[in-house]
């Protein structure tokens, strides 16, 4: 019983941070992070562009800048790789909010986005 459990576990980590970056709600095909940079400044599928409300260069918009973002990414929610923060963070932007920030982000990202655009927004976000 105790090895099942342990097994469980284990599968379940490696299922949330696989090389493929696949997780529980999706499955994420690998990212393009070069299409995630054009992609940020797009607006997709009538939904804005992710620029309206963050810069790259530590200026604050609407939302936080993503100015070393990478570093952070894995940082943020104990238990959460980057990958997994970033899926839930674009598809369920209420699920975690960052310090100092409400719950304004545009929230229809995972209707509107296809699941290859969010995991090259995802790869691209994790270069920064
Ligand atoms: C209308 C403004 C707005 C738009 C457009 C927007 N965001 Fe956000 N975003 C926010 C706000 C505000 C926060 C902070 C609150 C929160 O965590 O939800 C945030 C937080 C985030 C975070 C967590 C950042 C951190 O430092 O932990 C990620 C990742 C993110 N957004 C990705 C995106 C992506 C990718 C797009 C485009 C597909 C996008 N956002 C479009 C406002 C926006």
């Amino acid at each position: 019983m105790r090895r099942i459990l342990t097994l469980t576990l284990i599968l379940c980590v490696a299922a949330a941070c696989s090389p493929a970056g696949r997780n529980a709600d999706t499955d994420f095909p690998p990212g393009d992070a070069a299409r995630g940079a054009v992609w940020f400044t797009e607006s997709l599928g009538g939904a804005p562009a992710c620029s309206t409300c963050h810069t790259l260069d530590g200026t604050k918009l609407t939302g936080p800048s993503f100015q070393g973002f990478s570093a952070a990414a894995s940082t943020r929610i104990e238990g959460l790789c980057a990958e997994d923060y970033v899926h839930t963070s674009i598809m369920r932007p209420a699920d975690y909010l960052v310090n100092g920030f409400g719950n304004s982000m545009y929230n229809q990202y995972g209707q509107r986005l296809s699941p290859q655009q969010i995991a090259d927004l995802t790869a691209y976000l994790l270069t920064l």
